[in-house]
C-alpha cells in the first residue's frame, strides 16, 4: 500500500515538494493550505501530469484537515518566507502562530505520523512542533542540514570541477547565520576538502554555504528558495519511506549529545522507517565544538523569545 504523506502549506516549497513526492510514486499526497482553491488547483495539476510521467500517486488538495487523517508523514511548510533584507529570525512570531495551529490539527488526526518541519526559523519551529505535538523525539525532525549541506556540496563541486556525486559534506548547527560547515568532514571521493584547496578557498565556500539562503533571496527578490529545499525534504522522506538508514544532518532534539541539552539543533542522524534512529557523534575539534555551541545559543535565544511571548 502506498504511504500517505501530507504537505501543509501549498506555496513554493510545499507545491514543489508535493510534485517531487508524486513523481516518486510511493505515496498519496494531501496538500493543505488556507488559500481557497490553491491547494486543490496545484493537486489537480500535479495529478494531471501522472499519465505523462507514469505515476499513480493520488493527489488531494484541501483547506481542511479531515483529509489528512492517518498520514504516515506530515511536512509542515506553512508560514511566511523571507524577503530581501529579512533574516530567517524575523519570521519568528508570525510563523510561531501558524506552526502551533497546524501542529495541533495534525497531531489530533495523525498521532503516529513522523513530522518534518520546514518553516523558519527552522530549529525553533521544530522545537515548537515537538512541544505542541507531544510526539516522541524520534518523530519530530527539522529539515535544514540536508539543504545547507547540498549547497556546500554544490559549491565544492563547482570550485574543484568534479561531479557532485563524488562530494560529501556536512553542515551542522542551527539553520541561520551561525550554521557550521564542517570542512574536515567534507570530502571529494573520500579526500577531505581541506587537502584539496587552500584554506582561504575553504573559508570562502563555507561563507557562501552559510549565506546560501540569502543569496537566493537577493536574486529572487520576492521569496526564498524552493527547488533545492523541496529536494532536500524529499531526500529525508526517501530515507524514511524506504528505511534507508541514511546519514543526513537534521535538526533533532539533543539531550546531552554534543554537550547540548534540550534544544533542536542540526547534527548528523541516521534516518529510517522509525524516523531518527540514531544521532551520529562526530569528534569535533575545540574550535568546531565552540562554533556548534555558539550556533545552539542562537537557537536558544529564539526559543526563549517564543517562551516569553507565549506568557
Ligand atoms: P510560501 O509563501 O510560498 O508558502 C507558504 C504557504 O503557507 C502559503 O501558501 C500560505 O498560504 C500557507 N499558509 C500560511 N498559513 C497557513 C496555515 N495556517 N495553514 C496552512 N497553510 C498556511 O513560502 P515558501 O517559500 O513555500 O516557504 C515556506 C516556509 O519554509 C517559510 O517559512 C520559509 O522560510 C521556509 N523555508 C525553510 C527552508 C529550510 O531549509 N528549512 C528552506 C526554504 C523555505
Ligand atoms: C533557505 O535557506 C529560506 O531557509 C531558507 O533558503
Amino acid at each position: 500500500m502506498r504511504k500517505k504523506i501530507t504537505v501543509v502549506g501549498a506555496g513554493m516549497v510545499g507545491g514543489s515538494t508535493a510534485q517531487r513526492l508524486a513523481e516518486k510514486n510511493y505515496a498519496d499526497v494531501v496538500l493543505v493550505d488556507i488559500v481557497e482553491g490553491m491547494p486543490q488547483g496545484k493537486a489537480l495539476d500535479i495529478q494531471e501530469a501522472g499519465p505523462v510521467l507514469g505515476y499513480d500517486s493520488e493527489l488531494t488538495g484541501t483547506n481542511s484537515y479531515d483529509e489528512t487523517a492517518n498520514s504516515d508523514i506530515v511536512i509542515i511548510t506553512s508560514g511566511v518566507a523571507r524577503k530581501p533584507g529579512m533574516s530567517r529570525d524575523d519570521l519568528l512570531f508570525t510563523n510561531m502562530d501558524i506552526v502551533r495551529g497546524v501542529t495541533q490539527e495534525i497531531a489530533k488526526r495523525s498521532p503516529n505520523a513522523i513530522l518534518i518541519i520546514v518553516a523558519n526559523p527552522l530549529d525553533a519551529m521544530t522545537q515548537l512542533a515537538y512541544d505542541i505535538s507531544k510526539f516522541p523525539k524520534h518523530r519530530v525532525i527539522g529539515m535544514a542540514g540536508a539543504l545547507d549541506s547540498a549547497r556546500f556540496r554544490t559549491f565544492i563541486a563547482m570550485e574543484l570541477g568534479v561531479s557532485v556525486e563524488d562530494v560529501n559534506g556536512f553542515v551542522l548547527g542551527g539553520h541561520g547565520d551561525t550554521m557550521v560547515p564542517l570542512s574536515r568532514y567534507s570530502t571529494v571521493a573520500g579526500i577531505p576538502i581541506t587537502e584539496l584547496m587552500p584554506a582561504d578557498r575553504v573559508a570562502a565556500l563555507e561563507k557562501r554555504a552559510r549565506d546560501g539562503g540569502a543569496e537566493i533571496v537577493s536574486l529572487l527578490k520576492s521569496g526564498s528558495a524552493y527547488y533545492a529545499p523541496s529536494a532536500a525534504v524529499v531526500s529525508m522522506v526517501d530515507a524514511i519511506v524506504m528505511d534507508k538508514k541514511k546519514i543526513i544532518p537534521c535538526a533533532v532534539l539533543l539531550e546531552g549529545e554534543y554537550s547540548i541539552k534540550g534544544l533542536f539543533v542540526g547534527v548528523p542522524v541516521k534516518l529510517g522507517a522509525k524516523g531518527v534512529e540514531e544521532i551520529i557523534k562526530l569528534n569535533l575539534t575545540a574550535d568546531e565544538q565552540a562554533q556548534l555551541e555558539r550556533s545552539a545559543e542562537a537557537v536558544r535565544e529564539l526559543v526563549d523569545k517564543m517562551a516569553s511571548r507565549a506568557k
